[in-house]
């Protein structure tokens, strides 16, 4: 969503500000906006519309320099992508970037216009700046931070903010709420992001706000109150990040590069996590959750985007090697919708972000309505949903860059069948089929190294894709929610209309798109539902469809179809495999039509807006 970096420092920030913005830049890129305090403090704002890029070039050859600024890259929600609704927003002396939406900014418009204030923008954001200047000017006697407490009072909504005041460049402030924001400790200053990316090159010691935090930020020194005014001793922890890893390396994309990245994350993810190769184990987690689980009848899944996929995958897993029943939905669902607790029933909430808005609302929603208890599984440590779920497993994919999710799928699914075999030990105990699945992801990372020498025929297929408007990916069993990923990324990033269809279902409408303009791609290992699968591709034959079949070497099928073999792959862990062709095909796509791989239109990375 919104990117946020501002800094306070013994030198000029703008080169800080300027690299922070870039590398925030996945966050969400319809327009960004930097401003500064300067020598004679004055405020200095520039703005620019679309990419980062757009900004970087009106600022380039001025020469701009302040010890205090702060930068911003929007995904807008009240306003369109304008140069005029782009952040930093000013009220005279006070700048504000923003992370949020303010839900009652019409009330406080109405209120601040009829005090004599013009504005200038379409945002909820420019209300907040008016309203801190308007409060300044009542109680003129304030300091900022008294200021912006009482401000918080009257906003409604998410609000994370940072605030910089040019009658006082000495400190900047910040509150944290709703979405995260963390201060990065530097040798040379301080400084605060919605993402510790941002200044990872130069601030290696950070502390995450809690909700509801306001930081006062000099150039020396970091002081933290919570919501009530008292000063909090907030723990400093070291980045996680290793300055490399935001680099694309020998590839033109990040997402390239995290897909190739796969073998090693998934290695990661598995490791330290098996004794003696027969038993799961997970370091995050207490005898506390172990029982819980052992307790555990039912689970109740909730994500969103790719992490439901993961999840739907999960949920055949869980139900036929684990026999625990399993119910998945979309957050945003879930939370309008009367929720009927099963007994016994564990909340278990898939998010690569920790930090997406319907997820953490889902979780709000279902704290007391008798759940055993809240289990998240997340690519970060830090995140909000860590923090306010009972336990967590964490996917070791490292950062993820690139806006369409690809290893943070694979190590999401990692994480879960080692889950199911988890409650297989406590539960069923049928030691030997919890072996087979420890076997089995042992093995995984060869065969994705193998299956990610198979490009040239997924390039091939991208080739005769491309210029299509319409794509059918149709699976069955396990492969179904996997066949709905292969038309997510394709949607995303390629910008071509995709469904993912239970290939048994066809028939009941979809059949009736049939024609020779629609590739129908098909997942169809050689497994036991093959030959359920070869009756349906007979029937979308018999009617002039385009089809082609992702399969492995064994699978036999009438003449004359076009087949990408595959090498073999276990049928445990075939979802995971077949993910790949999938995300290759969308990348070859998205590439061959030229479009924007890593920032696709519209997207966001992390939704921390409902
Ligand atoms: C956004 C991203 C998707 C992601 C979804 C859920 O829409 O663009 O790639 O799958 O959010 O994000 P989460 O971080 O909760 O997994």
């Amino acid at each position: 969503m919104c990117g946020i970096i501002a800094a306070i420092a013994r030198k000029n920030v703008v080169n800080v500000l300027k690299e922070g913005i870039i590398r925030l830049e996945y966050r969400g890129y319809d327009s960004s906006g930097l401003a500064i305090i300067n020598k004679k403090n004055k405020i200095l704002r520039f703005r620019a519309k679309g990419k980062v890029k757009n900004l970087i070039k009106i600022i380039k050859n001025k020469s701009l320099s302040g010890h205090i600024g702060m930068a911003h890259t929007r995904w807008a929600t009240h306003g369109k992508a304008l140069v005029k609704n782009a952040h930093p927003h000013i009220s005279s002396n006070v700048a504000i970037v923003h992370n949020g939406i303010i839900e009652n900014y019409k009330k406080i418009k109405t209120y601040l216009q009829e005090q004599g204030y013009i504005f200038l923008s379409n945002t909820d954001t420019e209300v907040i700046a008016h309203l801190i200047h308007f409060t300044q000017k009542i109680y003129n006697k304030k300091s900022l931070f008294n200021i912006i407490q009482i401000i918080t009072k009257k906003l409604e909504g998410n609000y994370s903010m940072v605030i910089m005041d040019s009658n006082d460049s000495k400190v900047l402030l910040a509150v944290r709420s709703g979405s995260p924001l963390l201060v990065g400790k530097g040798e040379m200053g301080n400084y605060i992001s919605s993402d510790q990316l941002a200044f990872s090159n130069i601030a290696r010691n950070l502390i995450y706000l809690k909700e509801n935090d306001i930081a006062l930020l000099t150039h020396n020194n970091v002081t933290i109150f919570d919501k009530n005014g008292i000063l909090q001793n907030r723990k400093e922890i070291e980045s996680e990040i290793k300055n490399k890893s935001v680099h694309k390396g020998k590839f033109k994309h990040y997402t390239a590069k995290e897909i190739y990245e796969q073998p090693v994350s998934i290695k990661n993810t598995i490791l330290n996590r098996f004794i003696k190769n027969e038993t799961v184990y997970f370091s995050e987690l207490d005898v506390k959750a172990e029982k819980i689980f052992s307790q555990t009848e039912h689970i109740q899944i909730i994500a969103c985007g790719t992490s439901y996929h993961a999840g739907l995958v999960s949920k055949y897993w869980f139900e036929s090697l684990a026999m625990i029943a399993c119910d998945v939905e979309v957050a945003s669902e879930f939370c309008y919708k009367k929720i009927l607790v099963r007994k016994n029933s564990l909340l278990l909430i898939i998010s690569q972000s920790g930090e997406t808005a319907d997820n953490l609302n889902a979780l709000k929603i279902s704290k007391n309505l008798g759940y055993l208890g809240s289990l998240t599984i997340c690519n970060s440590k830090s995140s909000s949903l860590v923090y306010e779920s009972d336990f967590s497993l964490f996917t070791c994919a490292g950062i993820e860059i690139g806006v369409a999710s690809t290893k943070a799928f694979t190590t999401q699914l990692t994480v879960l069948l080692m889950l199911v075999a988890k409650f297989i030990h406590l539960k069923s105990k049928n030691f030997k089929l919890e072996k087979k699945i420890i076997n089995l992801l042992n093995i995984l990372p060869n065969r994705i190294e193998e299956i990610l020498k198979h490009k040239k025929s997924v390039y091939s297929l991208a080739k005769k894709i491309f210029d299509k408007k319409n794509i059918i990916f149709l699976g069955k069993g396990e492969q179904y929610p996997i066949a709905m990923e292969g038309a997510l990324k394709i949607k995303e990033i390629s910008y071509i209309h995709a469904e993912g269809y239970p290939i048994g279902e066809l028939k009941h409408g979809p059949l009736a798109l049939i024609d020779s303009n629609v590739p129908i791609i098909i997942i169809a290992p050689n497994n036991n539902l093959l030959e359920k699968i070869k009756l349906n591709i007979e029937e979308i034959h018999s009617r002039g469809g385009l089809i082609y079949i992702l399969s492995d070497p064994f699978a036999k099928f009438n003449k004359n179809r076009n087949i990408i073999r595959l090498p073999y792959i276990e049928h445990l862990i075939s979802p995971i495999f077949y993910a790949i062709p999938l995300q290759l095909l969308a990348y070859y796509t998205a590439l061959i039509k030229g479009e924007n791989i890593d920032q696709p239109r519209n997207l966001a990375k992390s939704v921390t807006v409902e």
